[in-house]
């Protein structure tokens, strides 16, 4: 007898009811990938420091029939996040999904760098993701039922560039705490913790990149076996791939999202 379920074939992939929590849900991969949850049936609970679109996000997809909440936090305010996880148990009863969807970046060449732009780049996308995960993670161990983290970082978190020192170092850090975060939480609690690591997709910061006459487009390009840039889509089936019961395998890892940027 061949060992596979047939119901977990056919639901493997599904998210259906889940509770869904999205930080950065205001940029331009944490509203698609909060959009594409609750499309997939999830229950979608948003955060982001931007009230305003939050509310504009949220009048959008409950247009759609999308069952959604948001809750105003900065991710890197310790007090913030713990307030932000018992908003989305209070409004849901619990939180099965995380996805980290928030950054910032502001380059700068080490000499010209303060100390303080440093740190600030540091704390935004790097112990950031410490606080968020620690305190949706005491709330997956007590509901019991194991759950699952993707943290965005960045191809930039394996490689150097000039004027990164502050993003380089802190989607590195976030890649290394993710691998420590599955030794922590897989075997004991069942939580996969994956990191996935974009190259460049369109958004409000990199659309000046996707003008397909310029030296910076045509120089990716010399590095993207698949012939083009990203769009916000091109993410969702791989985080939604790694909330279900279909990547039951995978933690710790920190996955290549960049259209084969590393072939060549
Ligand atoms: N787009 C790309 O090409 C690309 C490439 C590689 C990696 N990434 C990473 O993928 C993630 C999502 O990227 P994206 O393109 O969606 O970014 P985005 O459009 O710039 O949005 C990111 C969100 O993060 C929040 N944010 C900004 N500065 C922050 C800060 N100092 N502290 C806390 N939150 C802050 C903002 O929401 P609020 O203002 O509402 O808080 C913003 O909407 C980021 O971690 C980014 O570094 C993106």
């Amino acid at each position: 007898m061949v060992n596979v379920e047939k119901s977990f074939v056919n639901n493997m992939f599904s998210v259906e009811g889940k509770v869904a929590m999205v930080t950065g849900a205001t940029g331009a991969l944490g509203c698609v990938l909060a959009k594409a949850y609750g499309y997939a049936g999830a229950k979608v609970f948003m955060t982001g420091r931007n009230e305003k679109k939050l509310q504009a996000l949220q009048d959008e997809f409950e247009a759609e029939g999308i069952d959604c909440a948001f809750f105003v936090a900065d991710p890197q305010v310790e007090d913030d996040v713990k307030a932000l996880v018992a908003a989305c148990v209070a409004k849901y009863g619990e939180v099965n999904i995380l996805a980290i969807c928030h950054g910032y970046n502001k380059p700068a060449n080490i000499l010209d760098q303060s100390v303080e732009d440093w740190q600030f780049i540091m704390d935004a996308d790097c112990k950031s993701v410490y606080i968020v995960c620690k305190y949706v993670a005491e709330q997956m161990v007590a509901q019991g039922k194991g759950g699952k983290m993707i943290v965005v970082t960045s191809q930039r978190s394996k490689r150097g560039m000039a004027g990164y020192t502050g993003y380089c170092t802190s989607k590195g850090g976030a890649d290394l705490m993710v691998s420590s975060m599955a030794c922590d939480l897989t075997a004991k609690y069942g939580i996969n913790v994956n990191s996935l690591c974009p190259t460049v997709f369109r958004s409000d910061l990199t659309e000046w990149m996707f003008d397909p006459d310029s030296e910076v487009y045509k120089n990716f390009l010399k590095r993207e076996p698949i012939g083009r840039l990203a769009e916000p889509s091109d993410f969702v089936g791989f985080a939604l791939f790694l909330s279900s019961e279909a990547s039951a395998f995978m933690t710790g890892a920190n996955y290549d999202c960049s259209g084969g940027y590393l072939t060549c």
